[in-house]
């Protein structure tokens, strides 16, 4: 399968620009929405463009990471079977990564999606997920369990400059209190985020963005779309489970996750050698910039990776639409 999914992409069989459509369907979707409060709404615009755009390619394609489980989720939802036929592949998307960022016009929100062989990226359950992004310069000598000094130590030796010249991305939440603190006292300087940390993990592996280092806790299933898209980086991704409670834990437990403190790394968040990554920006951000609309065509802006050739392209795209749906006009 491996075999198959490498040739096959490699042949463009399947083009994988057919991909970078979907996104970009998605975040045309959700970006009419921006700053308009509406960050369900958002999603469920981009949820169904990039579930039409998915059924009309030639894969046999599985959601292993979505919208949620079969009860909770009508479209998108994990397990579902998704395409024309063809090449059997896994899936996860986000179709919004950053609802709120969208209700609220804030920049870094992208629709985002990883293709892998068959079995190829890690079911992760809906919770929480300790992180430490890196890229490829500083993914040697970093380690999830390492004191944050060290850790930063580490990076700012791999980029050859002292560590007051290291950012680190962090959410902006109360539970990162302490590790605040303590990349302070390091001495790095600290970009807080309101939401998003996909962007900014992947961010930490693309020259030029400013960004050295993610870390703190998140939701699972960003963390493996971020692995996914670093893992063809040639960056660091390191994880570990957070569950938010007994009933979460138990969850995970129940689905295979016997040891929850076990540092996962790329051999258990994306095991597959073959992996396309996309994603398309919303709003502006530190990757891809955000849809712009001129009347009757929009530009959008995407960035494609494809391993292990870990070649990345940015795509730029001009669309040309049809009438303004009367709804959001
Ligand atoms: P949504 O796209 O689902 O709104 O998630 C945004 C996000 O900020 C992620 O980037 C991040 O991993 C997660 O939410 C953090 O969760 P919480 O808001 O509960 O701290």
């Amino acid at each position: 399968m491996n075999a198959q999914l490498q040739q096959t992409l490699d042949a463009r069989a399947v083009d994988t620009l057919d991909f970078v459509k979907v996104t970009e369907l998605a975040a045309l979707a959700a970006s009419r929405w921006m700053g308009r409060g509406e960050r369900d709404i958002a999603d469920g615009a981009a949820v169904e463009k990039m579930r039409e755009a998915l059924n009309e390619m030639n894969i046999a394609g599985r959601i292993v990471i979505g919208e949620g489980e079969r009860d909770e989720a009508p479209m998108l939802y994990i397990g579902e079977e998704l395409g024309r036929g063809g090449l059997a592949v896994d899936i996860a998307v986000d179709p919004v990564e950053g609802t709120n960022l969208v209700a609220n016009g804030l920049p870094n929100s992208i629709a985002v999606m990883a293709i892998a062989e068959r079995g190829g990226l890690l079911h992760a359950p809906d919770s929480y997920m300790q992180k430490l992004a890196v890229g490829p310069k500083a993914a040697a000598y970093v380690h999830l369990d390492a004191p944050v000094r060290d850790n930063l130590e580490a990076v700012a030796n791999a980029y050859e400059r002292p560590i007051n010249d290291v950012t680190v991305v962090i959410l902006d939440r109360p539970r990162h209190h302490d590790l605040i603190q303590e990349v302070r006292a390091a001495g790095a300087r600290i970009r807080l985020i309101s939401d998003g940390d996909v962007d900014a993990s992947i961010a930490t592996a693309i020259e030029g963005t400013g960004i050295h280092v993610a870390m703190g806790i998140g939701g699972a299933p960003e963390g493996v779309l971020a692995a996914a898209a670093l893992k063809c980086l040639g960056g660091g991704f390191q994880g570990r489970l957070k569950p938010r409670s007994e009933e979460e834990a138990a969850r995970a437990r129940a689905m295979g996750f016997g040891d929850l403190d076990r540092v996962l790394t790329f051999d258990d968040l994306v095991q597959s050698k073959t992996v396309v990554f996309v994603a398309t920006g919303i709003t502006d951000g530190d990757l891809v910039r955000g849809v712009r609309f001129y009347g009757n065509s929009a530009r959008t802006h995407s960035i494609l990776i494809h391993s292990p050739s870990g070649t990345v392209r940015f795509i730029e795209s001009v669309h040309r639409l049809g009438a303004r749906p009367s709804s959001i006009s």
